[in-house]
């Protein structure tokens, strides 16, 4: 079972089980994880869904699109390892990701 972990703001790892086929945002989300806001629903234009990948997983991910890096832009917290968690589908081979949510803008 292929699964992903998020430490949340307090830095408390939570386990949760991947879904082909759902974003990472929606992950989090429906695992009960309510401090990732992802206010647009996974429109794109919130940047609520703010996460740390971490830098040995990050060559896993789709590349950013410009739009998801403009909008990174807007965040006072945006670091290299910044993602929108709504911009990442999860699929088998991200089992064991670890993302950690940025701090609220
Ligand atoms: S949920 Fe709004 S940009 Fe990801």
């Amino acid at each position: 079972m292929s699964k992903i972990v998020v430490t949340d703001r307090d830095g408390h790892e939570h386990t949760v089980v991947g879904v082909d086929g759902l974003s990472v945002m929606e992950l989090i989300r429906d695992n009960g994880i309510d401090e990732l806001l992802a206010l647009c629903g996974g429109c794109l234009s919130c940047a609520t869904c703010h996460v740390y990948v971490d830098p040995e997983c990050s060559n896993l991910l789709p590349p950013q699109s410009e739009d998801e890096s403009d909008l990174l832009e807007s965040s006072d917290h945006r670091r290299p390892t910044s993602r929108l968690a709504c911009q990442i589908p999860f699929s088998e081979d991200l089992d064991g990701l670890n993302v950690t949510i940025a701090p609220e803008d």
